[in-house]
């Protein structure tokens, strides 16, 4: 089988693709990227940008399956579009079975939420697509363990309310996507990778406490009051404001669910919040 990643240069791609290589099985692996010199390894690299139609109908050629990864690019209305391309043309360039990273909790929302690209991406993928698999991701525990280093220092991780987040290690995302990508049965399904439990704030800080051996609070602050420290600390205003809605999602719910589908998926249960903090914070 044949079988591409695209978005293999990047964080996520990167664990996917060596998930797939560990797991062998003698399948031939095609990573995929707007700069192909930026991906080492034993696996094909092809060239493919989301914004040049060309290029991926090229690069998809020949797949069996294909997993796409939206890219990071929160410009209004732009990673819609770039998923609906890549959909289409995976669909013109004849891929078998296309898999897509959405995000837990989607539901129709519009721009500029974030949301709305992964609802978008969803709805051109089941209406268009013969075969298809979505795997819906829970907020990154590597995220959160980014976020708790900036903020350690001031004694308090805060939040906009009453959270509770199932976190995912992305490295548990990948090993489903893997196990997903090279598995059977798996047609038509919305599975969704979350970590083992869903922290609330005063749980996240009690587990950085612990690590870190001193006391660090949670504490509920005002959406004016987050986004002026972010802005204080110089990040631009559409990085501000993607923060300012992840901290809302994680008050109103969309993280707020718990499944065996990385076990189901990779074969294996997925890490705690304390492990990967754990990891990242010690
Ligand atoms: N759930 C969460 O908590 C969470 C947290 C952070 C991020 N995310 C999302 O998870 C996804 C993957 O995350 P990640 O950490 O792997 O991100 P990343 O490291 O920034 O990787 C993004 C990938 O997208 C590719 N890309 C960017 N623009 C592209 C374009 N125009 N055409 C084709 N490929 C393009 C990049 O490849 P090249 O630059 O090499 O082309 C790269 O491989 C992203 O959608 C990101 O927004 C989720």
């Amino acid at each position: 089988m044949k079988i591409g990643v695209s978005g293999a240069s990047g964080k996520l791609g990167g664990a996917v693709v060596a998930e797939l290589t560990a797991r062998g099985g003698g399948h031939e692996l095609v990573a995929i990227s707007r700069s192909p010199e930026k991906l080492s390894g034993t696996v094909e690299a092809r060239q493919g940008d989301y914004d040049q139609p060309a290029t991926i109908l090229e690069a998809y050629a020949g797949l069996d399956r294909l997993l796409i990864i939206p890219s990071a690019d929160l410009r209004v209305g732009v990673r819609g579009a770039q998923l609906k391309s890549a959909i289409d043309a995976a669909l013109e360039a004849g891929v078998g079975h296309i898999f897509l990273i959405s995000a837990a909790g989607t539901h129709e929302e519009a721009d500029p939420s974030l949301g709305a690209a992964y609802w978008t991406g969803e709805q051109h993928l089941i209406k268009t697509a013969p075969r298809w698999t979505v795997l819906r991701m829970s907020y990154y525990a590597e995220s959160m363990a980014d976020e708790i280093k900036m903020s350690q220092g001031q004694g308090v991780l805060a939040g906009l309310g009453d959270e509770h987040v199932a976190y995912v290690s992305r490295d548990d995302l990948a090993a489903a996507a893997a196990g997903a990508l090279l598995g059977h049965d798996h047609e038509g399904a919305i599975y969704t990778a979350t970590g083992p439990v869903a922290v609330t704030g005063p749980e996240r800080a009690a587990i950085v406490s612990e690590l870190l051996g001193k006391p660090i609070g949670f504490a509920v602050i005002t959406e004016e009051q987050f986004r002026a420290g972010l802005s204080q600390s110089g990040l631009p205003e559409l990085i501000v404001e993607a923060f300012v809605e992840i901290k809302h999602t994680f008050v109103n719910g969309k993280f707020d669910i718990v499944t065996g589908d990385v076990q189901r998926l990779s074969g294996r249960s997925p890490k705690s919040l304390r492990d990967v903090l754990a990891q990242q914070l010690v």
